[in-house]
């Protein structure tokens, strides 16, 4: 799949179908050959290639910021699938996407559920600017999305909408600080920063992520969050910890591992 990609972007074509091989334009392999030195060196293909497929999405990245992955296009499908049944019961569902990176959840709802209203924040300004690319590129109409510079443990964040937030959904840093990740493709490109959760267990911002859901969520409003594979039952504890939730509930990923919790608030 990284052959084709990259010949795909050597070539300057959206999809190479093998089975009818293009004619090859002079200069293809030494299109070519830097893109595969830079792969073999461990580079990510999104970032060499500066895109990267999430659910329906297209998106740009950069580095610096977190690149998307597969497992959490199964988290977005929560607040999807919830704003699509607000939407059908005549609401106008208020989505909350806390540490949104290149954007890729927020976008998601944004695009899959029109009538959504969607608030974005990321604590990186080089995040926050390009989720609001990716806006401008994949939404008709960006000023749907509300993009905002934030640290989700600031108490003043969005006091304007506490107690009336429909979901609340995150993918935040949860990486205990001594667990290097092994991948260099992670270790030498990921920010450190969209990483590692803090404290030994990994789970300081994860708790953040919890306490501005109690904050902002309504009486039955729904909080989703991405863990790691081996945090679900202490991610269960932190939520229902707080009494704020029906029982806490972990999900699955499609490679079924312990990936988010899922929470109704009182
Ligand atoms: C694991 S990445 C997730 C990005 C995106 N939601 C995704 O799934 O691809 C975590 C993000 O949280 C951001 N972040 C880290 N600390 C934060 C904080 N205190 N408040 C808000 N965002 C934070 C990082 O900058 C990073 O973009």
């Amino acid at each position: 799949m990284d052959a084709i990609a990259l010949a795909e972007h050597a070539l300057g074509v959206a999809q190479l179908i093998l089975a009818v091989p293009p004619p090859l334009p002079a200069g293809f392999e030494t299109a070519l050959d830097p893109l595969v030195r830079r792969r073999e060196a461990r580079e990510p293909l999104q970032h060499i290639v500066g895109y990267a497929a999430f659910r329906h999405l297209k998106v740009r990245v950069e580095p610096g910021v977190f690149l998307p992955r597969p497992e959490t296009e199964v988290v977005a499908q929560q607040a999807v699938d919830e704003a699509k049944l607000l939407i059908a019961a005549g609401r106008e569902p208020l989505v909350v996407d806390v540490c949104t990176g290149s954007g890729v959840i927020a976008l998601s709802v944004a695009a899959e559920v029109p009538g959504s209203r969607v608030i974005a924040l990321d604590l990186d300004p080089a995040a926050v600017a390009l989720a609001r690319t990716n806006a401008e590129l994949i939404l008709e109409d960006a000023a749907r999305i509300r993009l905002l510079v934030g640290d989700v443990g600031d108490p003043a964040l969005l006091t304007d909408i506490a107690g009336a937030v429909d979901i609340l959904i995150g993918n935040p840093p949860y990486i205990p600080d001594d667990a290097v990740p092994l991948e260099r493709e992670v270790a030498d490109h990921d920010p450190p920063r969209a990483l590692f959760g803090g404290g030994a267990d990994g789970l300081d911002l994860p708790r953040q992520v919890v306490a501005v859901a109690v904050r902002l969520l309504r009486p039955g409003g729904l909080l989703v969050m991405e863990h790691a594979d081996v945090q679900g039952a202490a991610v269960r504890k932190l939520v229902d910890g707080t009494g704020a939730f029906e029982s806490a509930t972990t999900h699955l990923d499609l490679t079924g591992r312990d990936r988010f919790v899922r929470a109704r608030g009182r």
